[in-house]
């Protein structure tokens, strides 16, 4: 197959020939279809994440089965198939509890060695030379992925357009549902609006959040962010991101600021922007070493005044927004 590899000292990923894997147990193997190219393999790419090489990255695909491993139920050759960047061991401390987000065997073996769970990489250069996965290693003709991090896809979603689910979709969820512990009314800023924070925006308006603040330093991501949901947009190449999103409210700052990018400057602005009470949710990857000052909060209130907000509230929550991730 032809997989993407990314070679030690080279800047850029090469196309290579290697062997197809081969789906061990509760493994099976996919036929990739579509894999996103996600800002963290960007900080691999960079040597801003340390990852051994060579490696294949790619962590956001969409596909169909090719093969199944022994022990696999529910999936079948031929099914369209969506996978997860998270591959939870499900045995694991963590992955018991219901925290596979945290599974240790994901992050011990995967994201520091780039191997599965049996301590080996699926990949290997014709001459036998291990090539090491991040994730399942999706930007290749086929990758190997546990049973554990596939969901079906249904039959009328594009392949394409699902293959961001597996990173960026499902990393902008967690944080709205598990990191914010969001709930209707909450104001809402996101600090660049790019695949992840793009991503935040319709899932925190279905969690009935209002306003809900985009700011980023693109006016085509603005846009798009408008079209997802957003209900103001800060241009913060324009104007200064913190005094924008206070003075579109009331003073108060936000109740949740999501951070999607890993500046020192962004995480800075993302936690001077949150009111009283509120939080700051750092999703942002930074390179290894960067730190960011922060200003030490003040309390944000002003001066005597009414509580009534200065903006109009979300109004009734439209059935849209609230049957989406029922559903989902
Ligand atoms: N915690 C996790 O599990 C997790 C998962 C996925 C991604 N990440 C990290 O999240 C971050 C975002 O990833 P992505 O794939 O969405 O990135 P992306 O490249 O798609 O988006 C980055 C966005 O930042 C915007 N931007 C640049 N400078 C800015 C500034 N000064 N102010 C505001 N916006 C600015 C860009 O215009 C772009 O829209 C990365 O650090 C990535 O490594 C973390
Ligand atoms: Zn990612
Ligand atoms: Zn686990």
């Amino acid at each position: 197959m032809r997989a993407a590899v990314l070679a030690a000292g080279a800047e850029t990923m090469s196309l290579e020939d290697l062997p197809t894997p081969e789906p061990r147990t509760g493994e099976v193997l996919i036929r990739v279809r579509a894999c996103g190219v996600c800002h963290t393999d960007l900080h691999v790419l960079r040597n801003e994440v340390p990852f051994p090489r060579p490696c294949v990255l790619g962590h956001e695909i969409a596909g169909v089965v090719a093969a199944v491993g022994p022990g696999v139920e529910g999936y079948a050759v031929g099914q369209r198939v969506v996978g997860a960047f998270l591959m939870p061991c499900g045995r694991c401390g963590f992955c018991v509890r219901g925290r596979d987000d945290l599974c240790e065997l994901f992050f011990t073996c995967n994201r520091q060695r780039g191997v599965l769970y049996d301590g080996q990489t699926r990949l290997r250069r014709p001459d036998g030379q291990p090539v090491w996965m991040y994730s399942m290693g999706g930007l290749a003709e086929y990758a190997v992925v546990p049973a554990t991090a596939l969901a079906p896809l249904p039959d009328d979603l594009p392949l394409e357009e699902a293959a961001v689910l597996g990173c960026a979709v499902l990393t902008a969820y967690g944080a709205v549902r598990h990191a914010a512990d969001l709930r209707a009314g909450m104001a809402v800023a996101v600090v660049a609006v790019g695949g992840v924070g793009a991503s935040l925006i319709p899932i925190a308006r279905a969690f009935g959040a209002w306003p809900v603040v985009a700011v980023d330093v693109r006016s085509e991501k603005l846009d798009l962010a408008r079209s997802l949901g957003a209900t103001h947009l800060v241009d913060a190449g324009r104007e200064d991101p913190v005094a924008a999103v206070r003075a579109l409210t009331g003073g108060r700052g936000v109740d949740v600021a999501f951070e999607a990018l890993g500046r020192p400057e962004t995480v800075g602005q993302a936690v001077e922007m949150v009111g009283d009470g509120g939080r700051a949710v750092l999703i942002g990857i930074a390179p290894v070493g960067v730190t960011a000052p922060l200003a030490t909060p003040v309390w944000s209130g002003g001066g005597c005044r009414s509580s009534a907000p200065t903006a109009p509230g979300p109004g009734p929550i439209s059935r849209r927004w609230w049957s989406w991730p029922a559903g989902a």
